[in-house]
């Protein structure tokens, strides 16, 4: 197999199909002088282009490297809304912090950032290496790594949706090449083919959650098991219908069922590209490392705003790290990273 190219109109970490192993960094940039902090900048999009073309090429500069085609390797890079605003960046105006929601309990450490990355490849090793390779070079340009997170998901062939950890298959309803112009990439300018980066790290209770009987699994997500097909139909991909009710009056999919609280039929429509990894450090710290792309990060405040409320799923969920980050345009051969940041 060839190398996924790492030029091209979008970063092919939001849009090549999921692997099994990801790896997310953030860095700090010092505080210094605006001026001096935009150079640190320069230097280390300017390193880490240099830095991810190699590594993901047919023939990567480290030896512990299998060629891209035997490693899959894919990256994003972006940048956070506190650098964008400190130094002045040609960002989307959207870009923003996100508000605190009831029940969050996120460690800062584990969260934000100056720049964030995202790695994704066939395996863990691959990731290790990278994240040597990249933690040098950004280093070198002038910038501190911040916070590291693993994840991974299960082996499924290919057009198979992965499961999370719950036993779901996650990332059925994601928008479709018409929908993601509209909603997740920005609009011609400066943006186009840019998106925001919604990250949450989310523990989930296995255990609790896999105790409960089946029917009541189904009946708090709004979706079966076993295929994940809506309770409203009977193969994965039927749109789930929201309004449709039992003989009773009560709704098919429960009120506080997680598939109808992200409906986008509640939200004008709007849609958010799901690609989410399951995490496990350690015996009582597993769950989903939530990653959404969007072209405004309001997007996601309205849904979770919604599921901090009354989502059937929080008794077995905890929010525990966040972080929102500019995802910069694809680059084109010759070109750097961030080349539209600079005004
Ligand atoms: C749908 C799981 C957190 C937004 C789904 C589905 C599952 C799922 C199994 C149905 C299958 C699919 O369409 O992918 C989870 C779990 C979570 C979690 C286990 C926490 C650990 C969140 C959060 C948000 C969110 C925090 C956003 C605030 C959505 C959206 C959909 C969805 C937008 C698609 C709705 C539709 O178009 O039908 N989630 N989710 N989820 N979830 Fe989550």
């Amino acid at each position: 197999a060839a190398a996924i190219p790492f030029h091209g109109a979008q970063q092919a970490g939001v849009t090549f199909p999921q692997q099994p192993a990801t790896r997310l960094l953030a860095f700090d940039l010092p505080q210094t002088s605006a001026a001096a902090d935009r150079e640190t900048l320069r230097n280390v999009l300017a390193a880490l282009t240099r830095t991810l073309f190699a590594a993901t090429s047919d023939t990567p500069p480290d030896p512990r490297l299998e060629s891209g085609g035997t490693t899959r390797l894919t990256s994003l890079v972006g940048v956070g809304p506190a650098l964008a605003a400190r130094l002045g960046l040609n960002v989307p105006t959207a870009l923003a912090e996100l508000p605190p929601f009831p029940g969050d309990r996120l460690d800062p450490a584990r969260g934000g950032g100056d720049l964030l990355l995202q790695l994704c490849a066939a395996d863990q090793w691959t990731l290790a290496v990278v994240a040597e390779i990249v933690g040098t070079a950004v280093h070198a340009g002038g910038a501190e790594p911040r916070w590291s997170q693993s994840g991974f998901l299960p082996r499924t062939a290919p057009g198979v949706t992965p499961r999370n950890l719950f036993g779901f298959k996650d990332g059925t309803a994601n928008p479709d090449d018409a929908a993601a112009r509209q909603w997740v990439w920005g609009p011609p300018g400066p943006h186009e083919n840019g998106t925001v980066l919604v990250y949450r790290r989310i523990r989930m209770d296995t255990a609790a959650f896999a105790a409960l009987p089946e029917g009541r699994r189904g009946l708090a997500m709004g979706r079966r098991a076993g295929d994940g097909s809506p309770l409203t139909g009977t193969v994965e991909h039927d749109d789930p219908d929201i309004y449709a009710k039992n003989p009773d009056g009560s709704y098919v999919i429960p009120a506080t069922a997680h598939v109808r609280l992200t409906s986008p039929r509640l939200d004008g429509g709007a849609r958010m590209l799901r690609r989410g990894y399951s995490y496990d450090d350690g015996p009582a710290d597993r769950g989903l490392l939530f990653c959404a792309f969007m072209r405004d990060p309001a997007q996601f405040t309205r849904v979770q705003t919604r599921l901090a409320a009354r989502d059937a799923l929080n008794p077995f969920l905890e929010h525990t790290a966040s972080a929102v980050s500019y995802v910069l345009p694809g680059v084109p051969e010759g070109a750097a990273l961030g080349e539209r940041l600079w005004r």
